[in-house]
C-alpha cells in the first residue's frame, strides 16, 4: 500500500463497499461541491459531443462546468488537409458548452501527435522550411483561435514539448524551428485572442526534473515578453504514482512562483498494472500488444481495488484543495470508465476503471471519496 494512511484506506474501503447506485438527480454535482475551489471539467469524445451516447450529455451538464474536446480540436481533426477545415464537431461542443454555461478549453494548438504529415513537408515531401512551417502554424492558430474568440476561453497552446528528464522533446517542431517554437506558438495565440487564458500542457509534471524543464521553458517565454497564463498538469496517474504527492504540491508551487496558475487538465487514475515505469506517463509512441496478465479485472472492479483508487483520488484532491488558490481547474479525461484512453494504452484491449463514473454512469467509491473531502456523503 503506497503511502496511504490507514484511516484514508479504511474510509475508502467503506465507501467502496457502500457506493450506492443513486438516482442521477440525487447525486451531488461536482461543480457545486467544489464551486469555491476550482472549476471541474471533463473531456468529451466526438460521439459524445454529437449526442450518440445516451445519458452522457445530461450527466455532463449536471456534473461539470468546463469541457475539453478529447480529440475534435486537434490539428488532424480540424485541418486534415491544408486549407480545408472541418469545424462541425468542434462547433457542436462549443455550442453545447455555451448552452450550459460551461468554460471551454481548446485542446490543442501545437502537438507532435495528431498533426498531419503535410504540416512538416514541402510540395516534394521534403522537410518544410522554417519560414513555411511558421506560416502554417500562424495560419492554423489564427483560423482556430479566431473562429472561437470569446467562446473558447482557454487554450492548451503547446502540448508535451518536454521530456521526463527536462530536456526538449525531439519533434519536427523542435528540429525545424528550434526551442523557440514554444515562444512563437504563445506569441501567435496571444495575437489571435489577447484575452484567452494560454496554457502549456504536459504529463508527469510531478517529476522534479520535468518540472524544472518546464519552469526553464516558461521563464524563456516570459523573458521574451510573450503571454503565458498557466500550466496544465495532465494528471494521468496510477495506484502507485505519483509515489509522493508532495511532488505534485511542489510543482504547483513552482509554477505559482512564476505567476502561473495550475490546472489538472486530464485527470485519471488507472487501476491496472503497468508493464513498466515507461508507461507511467502518456507517451503515445509506446504501445504494446495485449497481455492478459496485465488485464486482471475483465469481470469487474474488485471492491478492494476500488477502495485503493478512492484513496488515491482523495490524496490528489487533498493536495489540490490545499493549493486551491493556485489551481484553476480540474478536468477529468473522460466521463466514465467505458470511454477512456486507458482501455487502449499502453496496451490495446484492456478493461480499466480510471474515472469517477462507472460504465453505467454511476458514481464510484472514488466519486464519494473526493466529494467526502467537502463533507458530502451519499444520501441515506
Ligand atoms: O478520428 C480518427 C478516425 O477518422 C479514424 O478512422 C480512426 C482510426 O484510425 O482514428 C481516429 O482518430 C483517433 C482519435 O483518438 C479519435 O478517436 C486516433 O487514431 C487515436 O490515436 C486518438 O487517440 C487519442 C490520443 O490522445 C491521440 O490523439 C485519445 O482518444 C485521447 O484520449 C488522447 O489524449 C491525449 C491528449 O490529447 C494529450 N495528453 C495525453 C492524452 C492521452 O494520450
Amino acid at each position: 500500500m503506497n503511502r496511504l494512511t490507514r484511516s484514508t484506506f479504511v474510509l475508502a474501503a467503506t465507501l467502496a463497499l457502500s457506493a450506492p447506485a443513486v438516482a442521477e438527480e440525487a447525486t451531488p454535482a461536482l461543480k457545486d461541491v467544489f464551486a469555491d475551489d476550482f472549476r471541474i471539467g471533463v473531456a468529451l469524445g466526438e460521439h459524445q459531443i454529437l449526442g450518440r451516447e445516451p445519458g452522457v450529455l445530461g450527466l455532463v451538464a449536471r456534473q461539470f462546468n468546463a469541457v475539453t474536446a478529447e480529440n475534435v480540436m486537434k490539428w488532424a481533426e480540424l485541418q486534415p488537409v491544408e486549407g480545408d477545415y472541418d469545424w462541425a464537431a468542434a462547433d457542436a461542443m462549443v455550442d453545447f458548452a455555451a448552452d450550459h454555461e460551461m468554460r471551454v478549453t481548446g485542446h490543442t494548438l501545437l502537438w507532435h501527435q495528431q498533426t498531419p504529415d503535410w504540416v512538416f513537408e514541402d510540395a516534394d515531401g521534403n522537410p518544410v522550411s522554417r519560414e513555411q512551417l511558421l506560416e502554417r502554424l500562424e495560419n492554423h492558430i489564427h483560423a482556430v483561435v479566431g473562429r472561437y474568440k470569446d467562446r473558447v476561453r482557454s487554450w492548451d497552446v503547446v502540448n508535451e514539448a518536454v521530456n521526463d528528464d527536462g530536456s526538449m522533446r525531439d519533434t519536427p517542431w523542435y528540429r525545424i524551428l528550434g526551442e523557440d517554437y514554444v515562444t512563437e506558438a504563445f506569441r501567435i495565440a496571444a495575437e489571435a485572442d489577447p484575452t484567452a487564458t494560454l496554457l502549456y500542457n504536459d504529463y508527469s509534471l510531478f517529476l522534479p526534473a520535468k518540472r524544472n524543464g518546464v519552469v526553464r521553458l516558461m521563464k524563456k517565454v516570459q523573458a521574451a515578453g510573450v503571454k503565458v497564463d498557466g500550466v496544465g498538469l495532465q494528471g494521468h496517474y496510477g495506484l502507485g504514482h505519483p509515489e509522493d504527492m508532495q511532488d505534485l504540491a511542489d510543482s504547483i508551487a513552482a509554477f505559482a512562483g512564476l505567476g502561473l496558475k495550475s490546472s489538472i487538465t486530464e485527470l485519471d487514475i488507472a487501476v491496472l498494472p503497468f508493464p513498466s515505469p515507461d508507461h507511467f506517463g502518456a507517451d503515445l509512441n509506446v504501445n504494446m500488444a495485449l497481455n492478459e496478465q496485465y488485464n486482471p479485472y475483465t469481470e469487474g472492479l474488485p471492491a478492494d481495488v476500488a477502495a485503493q483508487q478512492a484513496a488515491r483520488y482523495r490524496q490528489v484532491f487533498e493536495v489540490l484543495l490545499a493549493h486551491a488558490d493556485d489551481v484553476e481547474r480540474v478536468t477529468f479525461w473522460g466521463v466514465h470508465d467505458g470511454h477512456s484512453w486507458k482501455n487502449g494504452w499502453p496496451m490495446a484491449g484492456r478493461t480499466d476503471y480510471p474515472l469517477l463514473f462507472d460504465r453505467q454512469l454511476q458514481p464510484k467509491a472514488a466519486f464519494w471519496s473526493v466529494v467526502g473531502l467537502k463533507g458530502v456523503t451519499p444520501a441515506e
